[in-house]
This record gives structure tokens, C-alpha cells and sequence, in this order.
């Protein structure tokens, strides 16, 4: 052990480290409001949480400026990523009205866009949201799911490698 903090008063960055110890995939998660706003930011937040009933979750800043969007849409679609869309990735990181401009999309349940390429996709209807300190909790009910082969991007320590780079 390097590092150690036992109280509540954290250092952030030593904790934001910590966090980072755990690899996760990567997923970009998009969605249209009635307007036609579509929206859509990389996530690695997302995890599964029930099988029957089809239940994920994953976790949204409350400042992000896609949440009025995600708050209020009828359903979201989240897109596992594989180790070639990094750049994506990046993409969907940024704060930015073009994140979707030039892609080849799909449409999905209420109107979602769906992007090319992933490893899986899960369309979800927007089922529940629950308050998480300074983020939104959100449960997705799975309604309609694929997947492929492929290798899965990972980010772990705040980088994205493939799997060979985490050995
Ligand atoms: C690997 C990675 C994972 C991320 N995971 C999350 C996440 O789970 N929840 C979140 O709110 N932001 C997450 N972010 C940050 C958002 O992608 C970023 O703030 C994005 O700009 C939000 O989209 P918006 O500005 O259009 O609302 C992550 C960023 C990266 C690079």
C-alpha cells in the first residue's frame, strides 16, 4: 500500500486514484430529447446489475450539460465499446454540439441514435433515477440488446489501453 487515507477528510486526488485502481470498459451512451436533441457522453460508470428482470445502471455528473436530456428521455442506448473506438471515446468526453457529426448512425427505440462498430448495445428504457451525491443515478430496463465478437476498450488509472497494455 502507497497511499492510505482512514478519515473523512479525503484527499480528492488520492481518492480519485484509488477509484481509478478499478478497470472498467468503456461505453459511449446516447439519447434524443422530444425536441430532437440528440445527446451522448462516454461512460465507465455502467454495470449490470439484474438479469430478470434486464436491469443495468450507470452514473451521470449533475452538471453535465447532457442531463436535462437524459432526465427526461423515454430511453437511452449504451454502447459497449471496442479496443478500436478510443478515439470515439475521446470524442464523447468533450462537452460539444458536434459530438455526432459525420458518424454513420442507427435509430434506435424513442428515437436514440446508435453508433456503428460497438461490442454490444443495450436499448434501454429510462426506468428509474436516483440522487448519488453529485451525480444521477440511473437504472435502465433492457428492452432490446446485441453483441459481437471483438476485444473490449479498457480504462484503468485514467488511460485506455487494451487488454495486453493492463498485463
Ligand atoms: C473513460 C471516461 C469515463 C467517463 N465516465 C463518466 C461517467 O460514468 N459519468 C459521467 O457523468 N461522466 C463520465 N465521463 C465524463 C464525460 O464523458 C464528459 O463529462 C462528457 O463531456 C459529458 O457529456 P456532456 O458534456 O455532453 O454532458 C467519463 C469520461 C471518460 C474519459
Amino acid at each position: 500500500m502507497t497511499d492510505s487515507n482512514t478519515n473523512t477528510d479525503f484527499d480528492y486526488r488520492a481518492l480519485r486514484d484509488a477509484f481509478g485502481c478499478f478497470a472498467t470498459g468503456v461505453t459511449i451512451i446516447t439519447a434524443t430529447s422530444d425536441a430532437g436533441i440528440s445527446v451522448g457522453l462516454t461512460a465507465n460508470s455502467f454495470s449490470s446489475v439484474s438479469l430478470n428482470p434486464a436491469l443495468v445502471s450507470w452514473s451521470l455528473s449533475s452538471h453535465a450539460p447532457s442531463l436535462p436530456v437524459f432526465q427526461n428521455c423515454s430511453h437511452y442506448a449504451i454502447h459497449v465499446l471496442c479496443d478500436a473506438q478510443q478515439e470515439l471515446a475521446l470524442r464523447f468526453a468533450q462537452s460539444r454540439d458536434d459530438k455526432f457529426a459525420g458518424l454513420e448512425l442507427g435509430e434506435g427505440l424513442g428515437g436514440t441514435p446508435l453508433l456503428d462498430g460497438a461490442l454490444a448495445v443495450f436499448q434501454c428504457s429510462n426506468a428509474y433515477r436516483h440522487a448519488g451525491g453529485d451525480h444521477v443515478i440511473f437504472l435502465g430496463q433492457v428492452e432490446k440488446f446485441e453483441h459481437n465478437q471483438g476485444k473490449p476498450l479498457i480504462f484503468h488509472a485514467g488511460k485506455f489501453g487494451d487488454m495486453a497494455q493492463q498485463e
